[in-house]
């Protein structure tokens, strides 16, 4: 029954907080469904349409279009007295759905209900068992011919089935019962004993359907999601599957509604913090109810648990919510000498939780927590990004949702992984390129303390490729949207909602500011803080970037192709907008392959020969090259440098992702990572790094020195180091002191003569002494050499050891050029997941426990089975190589 709380707010400072996290108690149960029957295709010879809708024909493949080309409008398709099953699914975003006459009513009929796959009776025992999350496409084979690139080269389309029974006790009869699904890639339909529930098309939204009218108590129930993703459907890898946790939910006819929660803190002092707190709470009940809410403020550690006694108590709120309808609980207290959640390395993520506990007649129905930050957050003008009132540059990078060698399936550690790495890097901010994330994801960002760009859509009404979002934008923005800013609102990471990317709206004039408006109008009806969208293409003259609060602009900052950089232009058209570059650089390597001749230039595009090479399909490690309409870091940071006034940049992107392999669409992933798709860095990370984490002593040099056949002839050198002086010298002989120009941000040495030996480095900073680096020729590899991330993981079947295999010469030092193919496997109890080694080239299926090392690395991932105990070995062997092995701990849960 869909009820529409009130989310009309008092609009106040941008500030606050959160997470919002029900808790498993009595009251409501949360449970998590991981077990599952699953299975590709639809039932032999099934003659019922099971499609969304009708989809228009691909006529042809988007692959390898150019990021930047202008969208297309849509396709136009009759589908006048075709019997889809989109008028039973709309319905299901109802209670996303403003204006009450824009709310669908479900037609009669229940269509699939004769379909063998949504029957109790129907056998599955010969489908695969899967746990949750799961990412049916991951394990590929890579389809090595095909216009496959920009997704990935991994078939992620067809239809897909999940199936599985559900307990409903006797005891469970007037419950509400929900299912809570954090994510399904894409269009998922769900039936209930055979009866259709409803569905959700997005596949990156989180979304809820009311089970309640279909289940029948005393029995088992049977539960099938139907999954049906599009091929072109993305310009990068989609994933596919039931990918992130799903829940069953069973509560009392009065408690707390979908994220029912809304904490503010509209004033934020040294001395004191004034929090709101909106519950929601529904009666799905036949008769009223009286009902009060108390909440209780307790300070969390950071790990995320709770600690002491409460900080504040919000004083109880009675009301009486009527049958079959949604009340809200407004309360507000005052936490005194509040611990503020910030970005470090100046502030730390401090957080709170508020625990609300609702009864009725005096009984506890429910209770519920919604974890949450102290902080104040102002955008103003030139002045930037001010948090807790200390402007912050943003050091940001953007991300794709996958997780590399293990996909899109969600994974807390994975994704803890790739913040260490981009933390440790010096980024503070994280881009979520272009969709809802995992929740888990913001509850990392808000524990580490990354200040976050939450981004809805990749498309709007005009299209990038033949079936993407755009096909059900006009039915599903509205709900879309309204989901992600519900779910995620009490998040004190996320600083700006983005409501889209790139979107070809930024061609269509009025016509196109007219649906910013529109989405812009919908953030500020559910939450406080500022709007964006990221304009490749838009100038400040157009009306797109009038609609939103903050100017984010990609690429144009420092210029696209041969076009001036749009800072200024934008900075004096809205001097009261934050202006920032949302996508930056798009600098494109391979780890450790350095290309000759190397280009004088400091930035230019990929051409065979110039950072290039079209038979390998590897491009330069020398970071001299971009995409055609980016720039590498260095010409992005002179912009940005002679632009007072721009708060920061995001760059495309942190970790390489699967799909979108510009220049090389035969490849599976992209080239455009400051760290490869295995998590190892590329030389580029040190360049960042120097800018980033200025007072940190490093000098890195590239490439590296054991070239044997490349005697006598020139092999450039660059030291990255945020030093302004350094001394080269090969095998003893100095090669020159340069003093760092204004604007240059790296020390090159363009006709260095190779002979094997040694290059040292020698840096100053200010005249005083900063940091030196030697690299040595290296001898034949000898040996393995095996590290863990963390020895000792979790026994919950979830959580994983990342393991570094190098391959090392005689003096433990890793051959950088080395390549042989390496044998993993895993002894004691525990899987080998997948394996890996950031080449964007290698068509090896990820699950393979042969991959060869690329340039002297590769990776391993392992996870401990459930309840594991004792060691768990990985060996790792090659052929006339000392063969090397690492041990892991399992430790219980808990
Ligand atoms: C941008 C786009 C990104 C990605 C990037 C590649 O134009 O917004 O999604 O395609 O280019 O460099």
């Amino acid at each position: 029954m869909p009820r529409y709380p009130d989310h009309r707010y008092a609009a106040c400072a941008i500030a606050l907080t959160i997470l919002v996290s029900p808790v498993a108690e009595a009251q409501t149960q949360r449970i998590r469904l991981d077990e599952w029957r699953f299975q590709q295709g639809d039932p032999a010879g099934n003659t019922v349409d099971l499609r969304y809708d009708v989809r228009p024909v691909v006529e042809r493949s988007a692959d390898g279009k150019v990021a930047d080309a202008m969208p297309d409008a849509a396709v136009v398709v009759d589908a006048a007295n075709q019997r889809v099953l989109k008028p039973w699914i709309l319905p299901s975003a109802n209670a996303f759905i403003a204006d009450p006459a824009k709310r669908h009513v479900r037609p009669a009929g229940d269509p699939g209900s004769d379909v063998p796959y949504v029957r109790a009776t129907f056998d599955d025992a010969a489908w695969q068992r899967v746990r949750l999350p799961h990412d049916w496409a991951i394990a590929g084979p890579f389809l090595k011919d095909g216009p496959y690139g920009g997704m990935g080269r991994l078939r992620t389309w067809g239809p897909a089935w999940y199936r599985r029974t559900i307990d409903i006790a006797a005891a469970d009869r007037g419950k509400s019962v929900f299912l809570d699904v954090e994510g399904a890639m894409a269009y998922a339909t769900v039936w209930l004993n055979g009866h259709l529930v409803g569905g959700w098309p997005y596949g990156y939204n989180s979304w809820r359907l009311d089970l309640t009218p279909y289940v029948v108590p005393g029995q088992r129930n049977q539960l099938s999601i139907r999954l049906d993703n599009p091929p072109e459907s993305a310009r990068w890898y989609p994933g596919a599957g039931l990918y992130r946790d799903v829940w069953l939910v069973k509560t009392r006819p009065v408690h707390v509604a979908q994220w029912g929660s809304v904490v503010r803190t509209p004033s934020v002092s040294k001395e004191a913090a004034e929090v709101t707190l909106a519950l929601s709470v529904d009666n799905d009940g036949t008769t009223p109810a009286t009902v009060e809410v108390t909440s209780d403020l307790y300070a969390l550690d950071a790990n995320g648990a709770r600690t002491g006694k409460a900080v504040a108590r919000i004083a109880p709120v009675r009301q009486t919510v009527a049958a079959k309808a949604t009340a809200r609980f407004d309360g507000r207290t005052t936490i005194a000498h509040p611990r503020l959640w910030g970005p470090p390395p100046t502030q730390a993520p401090n957080r709170y939780v508020a625990v609300s506990q609702v009864r009725r007649n005096g009984r506890l129905v429910d209770s519920y927590e919604t974890r949450f930050g102290v902080r104040d957050i102002r955008f103003e003008g030139a002045r930037g990004v001010l948090v807790n009132g200390e402007a912050v540059t943003l050091n940001g990078v953007n991300n794709h949702h996958d997780l590399g060698a293990i996909g899109a399936a969600f994974n807390m550690r994975a994704a803890e992984r790739q913040l260490e790495i981009l933390r440790e890097m010096g980024v503070n901010a994280i881009r979520l390129s272009h969709n809802p994330p995992a929740p888990g994801l913001l509850e990392l960002t808000d524990r580490m303390g990354f200040l976050v760009i939450d981004e809805v859509f990749d498309s709007w009404e005009r299209k990038k490729t033949p079936l993407d979002f755009h096909l059900i934008f006009p039915d599903w923005h509205e709900a879309d949207l309204r989901a992600m800013l519900r779910r995620d609102r009490n998040h004190p990471s996320i600083m700006l909602w983005s409501v889209g990317n790139e979107v070809g709206e930024q061609y269509t004039g009025e016509e196109g500011a007219k649906i910013a408006r529109e989405l812009v109008s919908i953030v500020r009806q559910e939450d406080t803080r500022p709007t964006t969208t990221a304009m490749n293409y838009a100038k400040p003259d157009m009306p797109l970037p009038a609609e939103v609060d903050v100017i984010n602009i990609n690429y144009q900052g420092g210029g696209i192709r041969t076009l001036p950089g749009q800072y200024p232009g934008f900075r004096a058209k809205f001097p009261t907008k934050v202006l920032f570059e949302s996508e930056s650089a798009s600098a494109l390597s391979s780890r450790g392959e350095y290309l000759f001749p190397v280009s004088g230039s400091v930035s230019g595009p990929v051409r065979p020969g110039s950072g290039g090479d079209p038979v390998t399909h590897q491009v330069s490690a020398y970071e001299l090259h971009a995409a055609d309409f980016g720039s590498t870091p260095d010409r992005e940071w002179s912009a940005i440098d002679q632009n007072p006034g721009v708060a920061g940049e995001f760059v495309w992107t942190g970790f390489d992702y699967l799909g979108e392999p510009t220049p090389y669409y035969t490849s599976r992933s992209s080239y455009s990572g400051i760290v490869d798709l295995a998590g190892f860095p590329k030389d580029r990370y040190w360049l960042y790094q120097a800018r980033w984490r200025p007072t940190l002593k490093f000098a890195h040099i590239l490439p590296h020195w054991s070239w044997p056949g490349r005697e006598g002839q020139v092999t450039p050198v660059q030291v990255f180091s945020s030093a302004d002086e350094a001394e080269l010298f090969v095998n003893g002989v100095s090669q020159g002191r340069v003093k760092r120009a204004p604007y240059a941000y790296r020390f090159r040495w363009d006709f260095v003569t190779y002979q094997p030996g040694e290059v040292k480095v020698v840096t100053w900073k200010n005249g005083q002494p900063w940091a030196s680096e030697t690299v040595a020729t290296t001898g034949a590899a000898t040996a393995l050499k095996a590290s863990v991330d963390r020895n000792r993981i979790t026994a919950d079947g979830r959580d994983l050891a990342f393991v570094t295999l190098d391959v090392v010469d005689a003096a433990q030092r890793v051959a950088p050029a080395a390549k042989p193919p390496v044998r993993f496997r895993v002894e004691g109890p525990g899987v080998l997941v997948a394996t890996d080694n950031g080449d964007p080239t290698d068509l090896t299926a990820f699950p393979s426990a042969v991959r060869h090392a690329f340039n002297g690395k590769a990776l391993a991932i392992v996870r401990a089975d459930e309840g594991a105990r004792g060691p768990i070995t990985l060996i790792a062997e090659a052929d006339g190589l000392v063969p090397a092995r690492v041990v892991i701990t399992p430790v219980p849960p808990g």
